[in-house]
């Protein structure tokens, strides 16, 4: 029989390798399971029961309604992490303003940053949907509350990231630094498994993403190399296979074991783009950067921005490093031209 490793396990026999490796990241770990469990169970019941589905009749402070599970998530995460003293502050997409914990402010060295319900369109109809997860070493001296500061890191002082896919399974895919690896959930005896270890995305891939409907709102580089993946090329594998869930997450996840470019770029309606840097793209960017793709904002790379705003707008390039650099080529381009 192969012998199989559940996430307990990984995290205990790793945690030496962990970044400052004192088992506090390995307890915050263990919240984030936790949480991720409950968060889980929820979910399934979605097409069950009323009250998990549809609004809240609330928008976040970016003004985008708010879904009873963005709401249920957001709270069980935050109830996880404050209930252990490990964080000393959390910001969410859910959240107006950061959250400095009073118990973790004397013992907590980490500050996380959330995203608790990502693709909320499509809790709904049934389609994959996640939780995403960004943790930084705090800047404040330990005892203080956290501070703004804390939370305005560029993503590459991040010490570990990740994610939840709650799809046809549930799986937690995350990295402290040491490649990135995933945990499928076995339901029936409520346990995580890893099933990919070391996932590497590949350098290339046949998958383009993006959300084609605002095609006459993007620039021109950007058009040309959406038109450039429809062109038929035998040598490059072209045309590439338009896919496009509108879950950040699942986009992220098919296409990091797939290979193939995501792409939320800048419109002439949302010049930053959609995505936000400190919950989504920054975690994304951290997590294909260590299996071995490519994260940008079409110039620059996303964990080299130094974030002005907890709630922060950037464009992003992300997938296949080929796929990623041939997209800047192309912006490039454009900037030459104009
Ligand atoms: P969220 O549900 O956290 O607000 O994120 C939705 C994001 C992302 O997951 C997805 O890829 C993108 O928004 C879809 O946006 P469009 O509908 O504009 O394509
Ligand atoms: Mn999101
Ligand atoms: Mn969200």
């Amino acid at each position: 029989m192969p012998r199989i490793t559940t996430l307990g396990e990984y995290i205990v026999q790793n945690q030496q390798s962990f970044p400052y490796a004192k088992g506090e990241l390995s307890r915050l770990l263990s919240s984030i399971r936790l949480a991720a469990k409950i968060v889980n169970s929820e979910i399934n019941k979605a097409g069950l029961v009323d009250e998990i589905m549809g609004d809240v009749g609330t928008t976040n402070v970016q003004g985008e309604d708010q879904k009873k599970l963005d709401v249920y998530a957001n709270h069980i995460f935050k109830e996880a992490i404050r209930r252990r003293f490990e964080v000393c502050g959390m910001a969410s997409e859910e959240e107006d303003d950061f959250i400095a914990f009073d118990g973790g402010c004397k013992t907590g060295n980490y500050i996380l940053l959330t995203d608790p319900l990502d693709g909320s369109s499509n809790i709904d109809v049934n389609v994959s949907i996640g939780t995403i997860f960004s943790i930084y070493r705090r800047l404040s001296p330990i005892g203080e509350f956290a501070n703004i500061d804390d939370f305005l890191q560029p993503g590459s002082e991040q010490v570990a990231a990740g994610y939840v896919i709650y799809g046809s399974s549930t799986m937690l895919v995350f990295s402290t630094g040491q490649g990135v690896n995933g945990f499928t959930f076995d339901p029936s005896v409520g346990v995580f498994y890893l099933s990919h270890p070391d996932i590497k995305i590949p350098d290339n891939g046949k998958i383009y993403s993006i959300n084609e409907g605002n095609y006459r709102a993007f620039s021109e580089g950007v058009r040309q190399y959406v038109d450039y993946c429809k062109e038929s090329d035998s040598a490059t594998n072209r045309p590439y296979s338009g896919r496009y869930i509108g879950s950040m997450v699942a986009d992220f996840h098919r296409n990091l074991i797939k290979g193939g470019i995501y792409i939320y770029p800048a419109t002439k309606k949302n010049p930053k783009g959609k995505l936000r840097l400190l919950y989504e793209c920054n975690p994304m960017a951290y997590l294909i950067k260590e299996a071995g793709g490519l994260a940008t904002d079409g110039h620059r790379d996303i964990l080299d921005l130094k974030p002005s705003e907890l709630h922060e707008r950037t464009p992003l390039f992300i997938g296949s490093k080929n796929m990623v650099e041939k997209a800047m080529e192309f912006l490039k381009q454009e900037e030459t031209v104009s």
